[in-house]
């Protein structure tokens, strides 16, 4: 009987970087630059490989998102996390990092409108997002976002028809959550997420956004 073996492409020539519980099934590997990466099926763990090319495969393969099959919002965060870093980690543009972060979030969550406001001179100006068209210009004393800016720090709002001031760029839009974004302590951009559900955002959305606002604050 002929040996048919699967020779995983990915089997590291160099450990990863610290332990992971790993159950050996993982889903196809993907490659950002230098770095490539597996998450295991069962765990959801992901496993970073850095300096890969002693084993790139001949082939390259399109950057790939890959997200748990479980519905936890905390594990899809916790998996998220690591992708972010790598997928941002060698691109210096201000604007395709923002681009591809506000992606990764409306391709994981599923979220009505996901983008950026950004601070030039005195108001918020809409940068990159995935979502319909949104308004293009916030003062810093209006809205949620305005709001944001100014208390530097995160916005929920369970219900935006119960927030003074809140900017209806859609009206299909029932929920929201407005992270600052810092640089030398500075706000220079706010993340906003909108939802089409009412009261979709907690503290572990909270949690999980603010730590990807973080990877962001080297790129500007
Ligand atoms: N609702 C935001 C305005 C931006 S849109 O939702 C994309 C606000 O009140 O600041």
């Amino acid at each position: 009987m002929s040996q048919a073996t699967t020779q995983n492409p990915l089997t590291p020539l160099r450990k990863a970087d610290e332990p992971i519980p790993y159950t050996g099934e993982s889903y196809s590997p993907f490659f950002y630059g230098k770095n490539s990466m597996m998450v295991d099926k069962i765990s959801g763990s992901v496993r970073i490989f850095t300096n890969t090319n002693s084993y790139l495969p001949t082939h390259t393969m399109a950057e790939t998102l890959i997200l748990p099959t479980s519905t936890n919002r905390k594990e899809i965060y916790a998996t998220l996390l690591p992708q972010v870093k790598a997928l941002i980690e060698d691109e210096t543009d201000l604007t395709a990092n923002l681009a591809n972060v506000a992606a990764v979030l409306k391709q994981a969550f599923g979220f009505f409108w996901v983008g950026f406001y950004l601070k030039k001179e005195n108001q918020l100006v809409l940068g990159p997002f995935q979502g319909p068209i949104a308004c293009t210009r916030i003062d810093f004393d209006k809205g949620v976002c305005g709001h944001c800016y100014t208390t530097r720090a995160t916005v929920l709002v369970p219900d935006v028809e119960e927030f003074p001031g809140h900017i209806a760029c859609s009206s299909a839009s029932r929920s929201e959550i407005v992270v600052p974004l810092f640089k030398n302590e500075e706000v220079v951009a706010v993340l906003d997420v909108d939802s089409d559900q009412l009261n979709d955002f907690d503290e572990t959305d909270r949690q999980g956004l603010e730590k990807m606002m973080q990877l962001l604050q080297d790129k500007f």
